[in-house]
C-alpha cells in the first residue's frame, strides 16, 4: 500500500426534510448574504428554490440569486456569478442542484475569494488557489460527487476546452442531501449519474498497485450495490431506499474513500470523456458509458488481475479458462449492464460521430490536458488516446 492523506470535512445531513435546516445550518457557518446558484430551472419547478429562500428568510440571512448553470457549466455564468458575487457582498455560496451547478459555485468562489486574478487560470495550471469563499449544497440529483470531492470542472465554451481544478481547499462546509429530490429526474439523467458514480471507484479500483484490501472491499461493495439499486430506480424511479443507496453511494464514491492506498488512480476515462464533453457538450455519465468499454479493452492486458478480480468479484461472472477470458467476459458484462440501464457503449449509441479530423483535435486536447500522458491500469499517450476514440466509434 501506498501513504495516503484521507481529509473529508464536508458535514453530511441526510435524509427526508433536511432541506428545512438549511436557514438554521446557514447561521451556524456565519453567512450573512448568500449567493444562491442554480441550473435550468428543475428547483423552481418543483418549489425547491421557493422554500430555500423561504427558510433563509426566516433564519434572517440574506440573499441573492442566480440561475442559468447549463449541463457541463460554462465559464462564462461563473465570471457572471462572480461579478454579482462583488456587487452584492456575498460572503456565502449555496448550490441548490447537482454536480454543475456544484462546480459553477466553486468556480465563483474561487474568483471572489481572489478578485485581482483570473479564475480560468486554475483551470489551464498556470497557478493554486490561496483562498476560498465557503460553499455548501441541497444536492438534486446523485452523480459527480462534488458535495464531497475536491474538483470542479468548468467548460470554457469559447474554445470547448472541459477542464479540472482539484483543490482541497474548495471542499464544501456541508452537503445537505435528501433522496426525495432527486426522484423528479428523468431516468436517463438518473443512470448517467449511476454510471459516473461508479466510474469514480472505477477509476480508482483498476491501478498498477497500492491495492489495501479494506479498500476494495469497499469499493466493490460500493460497485455491486450501485449495480442493484440502478437497476432498481429504471423500473421504479420513486423507491426512497434505492435512491437513498444512489446518493450516499454517489458521495462516498469520489470522497477518496475508496482510493485510500493505491497510486491515486487511473482516471483516463474521465479525462477522455471530458474531451467529449468539451467538444460534443454530452451528458458527463453517458459519455463516460460510451468510452469505458473501449478504454477498457484497450488496457486490461496490462492490468489482467484487476480486470480478473473486478469480473468475478463486482460483476460475479464464472472465471473462463484463461485469465484474459475471464477479464473480458467482465467487460461484456458491464456492458449488458450499461444497455439494462439504458446507457450507451459506444460513440454512436452516444449519438455522436466524430471525423478522424476531430478524433486526432481530441487527443490532442487530452494530452495536452493531461500533460502529456494519463492511466494507471496502462500509460496512455497521445497516439493511445485517438486508438481509445476509435475503438469507441
Ligand atoms: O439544470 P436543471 O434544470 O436543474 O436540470 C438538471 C440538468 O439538466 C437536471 N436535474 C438535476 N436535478 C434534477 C434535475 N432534473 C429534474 N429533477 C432533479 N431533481 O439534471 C441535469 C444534469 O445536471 P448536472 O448538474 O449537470 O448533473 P451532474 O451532477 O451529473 O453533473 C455533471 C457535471 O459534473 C462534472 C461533470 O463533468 C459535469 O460537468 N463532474 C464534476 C466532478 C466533481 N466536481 O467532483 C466529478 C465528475 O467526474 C464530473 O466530471
Ligand atoms: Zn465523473
Amino acid at each position: 500500500m501506498f501513504n495516503f492523506n484521507y481529509y473529508s470535512p464536508t458535514k453530511v445531513i441526510f435524509g427526508r426534510g433536511t432541506e428545512d435546516q438549511i436557514g438554521t445550518l446557514a447561521q451556524e457557518y456565519g453567512a450573512t448574504k448568500v449567493l444562491i446558484h442554480y441550473g435550468g430551472g428543475s428547483v423552481v419547478r418543483s418549489g425547491l428554490l421557493d422554500r430555500v429562500k423561504a427558510a433563509l428568510d426566516a433564519a434572517g440571512v440574506a440573499h441573492v440569486e442566480l440561475g442559468g448553470v447549463v449541463p457541463n457549466p460554462h465559464l462564462a455564468k461563473v465570471r457572471e456569478g462572480i461579478a454579482l458575487g462583488q456587487r452584492e457582498g456575498v460572503d456565502f455560496l449555496l448550490a441548490v442542484g447537482g454536480g454543475s451547478v456544484i462546480d459553477s459555485v466553486k468556480a465563483i468562489s474561487y474568483g471572489l475569494a481572489e478578485p485581482d486574478k483570473d479564475v480560468w487560470e486554475l483551470f489551464e495550471g498556470q497557478r493554486e488557489a490561496e483562498r476560498f469563499l465557503p460553499i455548501a449544497s441541497i444536492l438534486t440529483i446523485a452523480a459527480a460527487g462534488s458535495e464531497t470531492s475536491n474538483s470542479c470542472v468548468i467548460t470554457n465554451e469559447r474554445t470547448g476546452e472541459k477542464r479540472a481544478y482539484d483543490d482541497d481547499i474548495s471542499r464544501p462546509k456541508f452537503a445537505i442531501m435528501n433522496p426525495e429530490l432527486s426522484m423528479t429526474l428523468p431516468d436517463y439523467q438518473t443512470q448517467a449519474g449511476c454510471t459516473d458514480i461508479m466510474m469514480h471507484t472505477m477509476e480508482r479500483y483498476f491501478t498498477q498497485g497500492g491495492n489495501m484490501e479494506i479498500t476494495d472491499a469497499l469499493a466493490e461493495g460500493l460497485l455491486r450495490t450501485v449495480i442493484k439499486y440502478a437497476q432498481v430506480l429504471h423500473h421504479d424511479p420513486e423507491n426512497y431506499e434505492a435512491r437513498a443507496e444512489i446518493m450516499w453511494a454517489g458521495s462516498l464514491a469520489h470522497n477518496g474513500l475508496t482510493g485510500c492506498g493505491n497510486d491515486g488512480g487511473d482516471f483516463a476515462s474521465h479525462m477522455l470523456e471530458h474531451e467529449l464533453g468539451g467538444m460534443f457538450d454530452v451528458t458527463h455519465g453517458a459519455g463516460l458509458a460510451a468510452v469505458w468499454p473501449s478504454w477498457a479493452r484497450y488496457v486490461y492486458r496490462d492490468c489482467l488481475p484487476r480486470f480478473v478480480r473486478y469480473a468475478t468479484n463486482v460483476m460475479g461472472v464464472a472465471p473462463g479458462a484463461t485469465d484474459e477470458e475471464t477479464a473480458l467476459r467482465g467487460i461484456e458484462a458491464m456492458e449488458d449492464f450499461y444497455h439494462r440501464i439504458g446507457m450507451p457503449i459506444n460513440l454512436r449509441e452516444l449519438g455522436i460521430q466524430p471525423t478522424e479530423e476531430q478524433i486526432l483535435a481530441l487527443a490532442e486536447s487530452c494530452a495536452r490536458a493531461t500533460g502529456g500522458s494519463q492511466g494507471s491500469a496502462k500509460v496512455l499517450y497521445q497516439e493511445d488516446m485517438a486508438a481509445i476514440f476509435r475503438l469507441a466509434l
